[in-house]
């Protein structure tokens, strides 16, 4: 069911309504997915509007099952909408685009592959230049801190190397737009928090325009330029803070007044949102 929550002003995080950001790359509007499953129809997203400015960071946070795997197939393509509409740059999304690059929960690396050859998978489907993906896929290795494992094997890294060379293949066609699915969430929480900093560095680096799903608060609101909160299943958005803490943000952000404080309304949303 979805709930409408009383937005409350916030002295760090504000709603930002209406949308922030100029002309903006991604945007949904009244956009409806609907499953056609065996039991009947699964209203899996109702009259959701978002919206994604260029070179923004956006995370978007919810509860289990609202939704938020199902927006992220929308804006790949992989997905169509039953109603509603999702542009990108001003027209319609109507299948996966070469300008969009995925990360996904689990690295999904190929184990017969080297790492150099794993973020060069997508390189053949996009019919890029070899020459010139090898040179683009050894910089990212390097932009990864994986220069030295160029000829290993998946099985010989750990997990959140393996999560960091499925960011280099989300990259290697120099995307518009990363879409990352809860990509840290198989890992360690300090790995986490490591893999956060990595992330923003990559991202201050590349500057792409960013979509990421997590089910961590603090990591979306370290990461974030905005945080949108989605209701429960069917999902819409129901809450947006932007996040004005300074980039770089380091470890000392983590216990920064500011941050705890946005941390911390966002749990009393979640609490509410659980306990409806
Ligand atoms: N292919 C499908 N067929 C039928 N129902 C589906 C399908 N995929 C997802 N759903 C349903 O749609 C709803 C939203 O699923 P989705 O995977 O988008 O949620 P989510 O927010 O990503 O959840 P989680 O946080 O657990 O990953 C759920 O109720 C799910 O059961
Ligand atoms: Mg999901």
């Amino acid at each position: 069911m979805a709930i409408a929550l009383q937005a409350r002003d916030n002295e760090h995080a504000t709603d930002a309504s209406p949308a922030p950001v100029s002309t903006p790359m991604v945007e949904a509007r009244d956009l409806g997915v609907t499953y056609r499953a065996s039991r009947g129809p699964v209203a899996a997203i109702e009259r959701l509007s978002m919206t994604l400015g260029q070179g923004e960071f956006v995370s978007v946070v919810g509860p289990s099952g609202c939704g938020k795997s199902t927006l992220i197939k929308v804006f790949s393509g992989l997905l169509a909408p039953s109603c509603g509409s999702v542009t990108f740059r001003g027209s319609a999304i109507d299948g996966p685009r070469p300008d969009v690059g995925m990360v996904f929960q689990q690295a999904t690396l190929l184990p017969w592959k080297t790492v150099l050859a794993n973020v060069l998978v997508p390189a053949r489907a996009l019919k890029l230049d070899r020459r010139k993906a090898e040179h683009d896929a050894e910089e990212l290795l390097r932009l990864v801190g994986l220069s030295n494992f160029a000829k290993h094997y998946p099985s010989e890294l750990s997990g959140g190397m393996q999560q960091r060379v499925g960011i280099a293949r989300g990259l290697i066609h120099d995307p518009a737009l990363l879409l990352m699915d809860e990509p840290f969430s198989a890992l360690d929480t300090m790995t986490r928090d490591h893999m956060s900093l990595e992330l923003q560095r990559i991202w201050m680096a590349k500057r792409k325009s960013a979509l990421f799903i997590t089910h961590s608060i603090p990591e979306a609101v370290f990461l974030s330029d905005r945080v949108l909160v989605m209701s429960a299943r069917p999902g819409r958005i129901i809450r947006e803070l932007r996040i004005e803490l300074p980039r770089p943000r380091d470890l000392s952000t983590l216990v920064d007044p500011r941050f705890t404080a946005i941390c911390s309304e966002l749990r009393q949303l979640f609490e509410q949102l659980v306990h409806v």
